[in-house]
C-alpha cells in the first residue's frame, strides 16, 4: 500500500518518477486513455481552508475516472471530537483513497496506518509535499534540470512549505538557501537529519538572494497561526520579495509563490504581477502533479 505522507519519506527515484508523470499528465490532458481510478470513490477530508489543493484534487480524481467526496472536518463527526483513529477505520471500509488537510502530521500518518487505503498529505503543519512537487515541475518546465540550480526561500522558514523544500533539496541535491529571522528558521531537529551540504539557513536575506535561480516565498501567517499575525508581521517585515531583492538574483530568475499571496507583506504587488505567469503556472501544475500522485498511488 503506497501513501504520500511527506517529502522526507519519498525517495529520490519516486520524486523523479512523479515529475516525469506530471509532465506527461500535462501534455496529455484531455486525451488520457488510462483511467486508473475507475469505479473508485476518494474522500477529501479537510480541516483547513483550500482553493488550489481542493479543486486540483477534485478535478484530478474525476479526470482519472474516479468519483470524489469533499468532507469538511466541521461537517463530519471528526469536528465534534470523534478520534482520527475511528474516522480512519470507518472511512477505510468505504472509500478507496483519502486526501487529508489538517494540523498534526501524526493524524495523516495514523489515518494511513489505520484506514488501509492510500492516503495523501494535502498539507499539515509539518509538510506540504504536493505543493513542492508541482513547484519542481514548474521549475523543470522553465529551467530544465534542477540539480545545479539555487533555490532561495524567503520568509517564514519554519513552516510546512520550506520544510518540504528542505526534503526536496536533500533528495534531489540542488542548493537551497532559507532566509529567515532566527525565530522563524527550520527546527534544528530537521536540520540535524540532513546529509546534503547544499542546504543553508541564514538571516542574511540579500546574500541568500544573490545569484539565485529561484526566489520563493509563502505567507507569513500560516493557517492556524492567525493569533500570532501581528508578531509575525513585525518579525518578518524585512523578509519580503521586492524589486531590489529580485535584482540581486540571477538575470531571468524565477519568482515563485505557493499562494494565496498577501501583496505588500511577503511579496510586493509589483514583483507579484511581473511574475504572475510563473506563479499561476505553479497553481495550474497542482492539477497535473496531483494526477501523477494519484496514478502512482494506485499503480
Ligand atoms: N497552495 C495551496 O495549497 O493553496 P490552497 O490552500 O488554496 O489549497
Ligand atoms: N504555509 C501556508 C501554506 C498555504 C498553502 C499555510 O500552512 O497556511
Amino acid at each position: 500500500m503506497k501513501h504520500l505522507l511527506s517529502l522526507e519519506s519519498l525517495p529520490r527515484q519516486d520524486i523523479e518518477l512523479l515529475l516525469q508523470s506530471a509532465h506527461r499528465m500535462k501534455a496529455e490532458r484531455g486525451r488520457h486513455s488510462a483511467h486508473p481510478l475507475r469505479h473508485q470513490c476518494w474522500g477529501l477530508i479537510f480541516s483547513k481552508s483550500s482553493t488550489r489543493t481542493r479543486v486540483s484534487f477534485e478535478v484530478g480524481i474525476r479526470e482519472l475516472g474516479g468519483d470524489v467526496m469533499f468532507l469538511s472536518a466541521n461537517d463530519i463527526q471528526l469536528g465534534r471530537g470523534e478520534p482520527i483513529s475511528d474516522t480512519a477505520r470507518v472511512l477505510g471500509r468505504m472509500l478507496h483513497g483519502a486526501v487529508i488537510r489538517t494540523f498534526a502530521q501524526s493524524d495523516v500518518e495514523d489515518f494511513a496506518r489505520l484506514s488501509g487505503i492510500p492516503t495523501i498529505n494535502a498539507l499539515t503543519d509539518a509538510e506540504h509535499p504536493c505543493q513542492i512537487l508541482a513547484d519542481l515541475q514548474t521549475i523543470e518546465e522553465r529551467l530544465g534540470d534542477l540539480s545545479e540550480r539555487v533555490v532561495t526561500f524567503v520568509g517564514d522558514g519554519a513552516c510546512n512549505v520550506p520544510v518540504s523544500w528542505i526534503w526536496a533539496a536533500e533528495h534531489l541535491g540542488f542548493e537551497l538557501r532559507i532566509a529567515a529571522p532566527k525565530s522563524f528558521q527550520p527546527d534544528p531537529a530537521i536540520l540535524a537529519r540532513l546529509t546534503s551540504k547544499k542546504i543553508h539557513v541564514t538571516e542574511e536575506l540579500e546574500a541568500a538572494a544573490a545569484g539565485a535561480d529561484v526566489l520563493y516565498t509563502d505567507v507569513w501567517v500560516s493557517m492556524g497561526r492567525e493569533e500570532e499575525a501581528a508578531f509575525r508581521q513585525a518579525q518578518l517585515a524585512h523578509y519580503q520579495i521586492h524589486p531590489k531583492l529580485v535584482s540581486l538574483a540571477k538575470p531571468g530568475a524565477l519568482v515563485m509563490h505557493c499562494l494565496p499571496a498577501y501583496r505588500g507583506k511577503e511579496i510586493t504587488a509589483e514583483v507579484f504581477e511581473a511574475h504572475a505567469e510563473t506563479i499561476f503556472s505553479q497553481a495550474e501544475n497542482r492539477l497535473h502533479a496531483q494526477k501523477a500522485i494519484l496514478s502512482w498511488l494506485v499503480s
